[in-house]
């Protein structure tokens, strides 16, 4: 991190002609499990992890917003401070300008901005590369502009930007990650009263790592069948009568299947049984209190009382396949794979439709998982994934 953010700060000042006032890192996130959850109010586990974006930061006084990518890939984008409002800013700047966006609407005057954003979280690979470029210009804005806005409205911010400035209709999941994540931890989250609390995840005690399969196929929230789903959701929140999903119970769901059409029940049951997967699997975490919970063997079975975190982790992934349906060729190829060779469990994370899977593995067997999924893929003729192991991290915060 010191080389990545030292590196930053001499880009700033070949850019800017002076060094920035600040320099702040936001994570990446993976969810463990809990997939679909979040905008029905149910309960979600994600983790920070080891790969960020940073924003070098300084002030200026002449109301010019100025933001600039590390990667020649993102042209810079110059304008007025009052002149960045949805529709103004297209591409990747969406991201970063729709925080400052996001900070004016709540009052906040902001003086003039020079941005410099880099990152090594993989863009497209559903691991919330956006939610980090947002998180990390947000943490900026927060301190050189005093603003004093505490974590939770924070994650409003960057959710307001995702969705007003991006068009991404998306929940409150990545954004809670990247900021109040805690290394080691994962962090159980409650989208209805928006308790947090982290979960122990002690995967290198336990002997395991997470990998992270990434099939290179890219998905878009702004578009397709992510608001679809949320549309099915809707659909059954009216035709059930209930506030949200959330209060659907297991014991609610053979009444249901006679108000739903088949397709609608299908969402409905994967939401419902998903929510109680995440509480399991929390339960596990915190209550085997740890390594001896993580590292403990699939029984193979229905999942049931005694399921281990893997088998939750590959149940969570049929019902997204069978249900939601919101798996791909390459994400069902990533799990299969994992498991013939080795992982505990695995599944798709993130919102689908491409994106990555992770597969929980004994450290013995990272390396041979990895090498099967890649065989796989070229046996397949799919492009070649990149699998690499990922770290529980800390949430967004300065670093210089
Ligand atoms: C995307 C969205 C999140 C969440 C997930 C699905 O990552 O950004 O808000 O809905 O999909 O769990």
């Amino acid at each position: 991190m010191i080389r990545r953010t030292t590196a930053a700060a001499d880009a700033f000042t070949q850019r800017f002609g002076h060094a920035p006032d600040g320099i702040w890192a936001a994570p990446g996130r993976v969810n463990l499990i809990g997939e679909h959850t979040d905008y029905n109010l149910g309960f979600a586990l994600p983790l920070a992890i080891d790969r960020s974006t940073i924003a070098a930061v300084s002030l200026r006084t002449d109301s010019t917003v100025r933001a600039t990518a590390l990667d020649p890939a993102y042209d810079d984008v110059t304008l007025a401070a009052a002149d960045i409002s949805p529709g103004a800013v297209t591409g990747w700047a969406t991201y970063p300008l729709g925080v400052v966006w996001a900070f004016a609407q709540r009052g906040v005057e902001i003086p003039g901005l020079e941005l410099q954003l880099g990152s090594d979280v993989p863009i497209g690979a559903g691991l919330s590369s956006s939610a980090a470029l947002e998180c990390s210009v947000a943490v900026a804005l927060n301190d050189l502009l005093g603003a004093g806005f505490d974590l939770p409205e924070l994650v409003q911010i960057c959710r307001q930007a995702e969705n007003e400035m991006a068009g991404a209709p998306t929940g409150i999941l990545d954004q809670t990650a990247s900021l109040l994540g805690r290394g080691d931890h994962a962090l159980l989250l409650d989208c209805r009263s928006l308790a947090t609390q982290p979960v122990p995840l002690p995967l290198h005690e336990a002997g395991l790592q997470l990998l992270v399969i990434d099939t290179k196929v890219s998905h878009s929230h702004a578009s397709g069948g992510y608001s679809a789903r949320r549309a099915d959701c809707a659909r059954a929140v009216d035709a059930l009568g209930v506030d949200s999903l959330r209060d659907v119970e297991e014991g609610m769901l053979s009444e249901a299947r006679g108000r739903l059409d088949e397709t609608t029940f299908r969402r409905v049951r994967h939401v419902v049984t998903e929510n109680q997967r995440v509480q399991q699997t929390a339960h596990v975490l915190t209550s085997k209190g740890d390594a001896a919970g993580l590292a403990s063997a699939p029984t193979a079975g229905p999942v049931s009382g005694t399921a281990s975190i893997g088998d939750l982790l590959t149940a969570s992934h049929v019902s997204l396949r069978d249900d939601y349906e919101v798996s791909c060729a390459e994400l069902d190829l990533a799990m299969d794979t994992a498991l013939q060779h080795g992982a505990l469990g695995a599944r798709m994370t993130g919102g689908g439709f491409g994106g990555s899977a992770i597969a929980l593995v004994p450290e013995e067997a990272a390396e041979k998982v990895g090498t099967a999924v890649v065989n796989s893929f070229r046996l397949a003729g799919l492009k070649q994934p990149d699998v690499f192991p990922v770290a529980p991290a800390d949430g967004a915060r300065r670093l210089a």
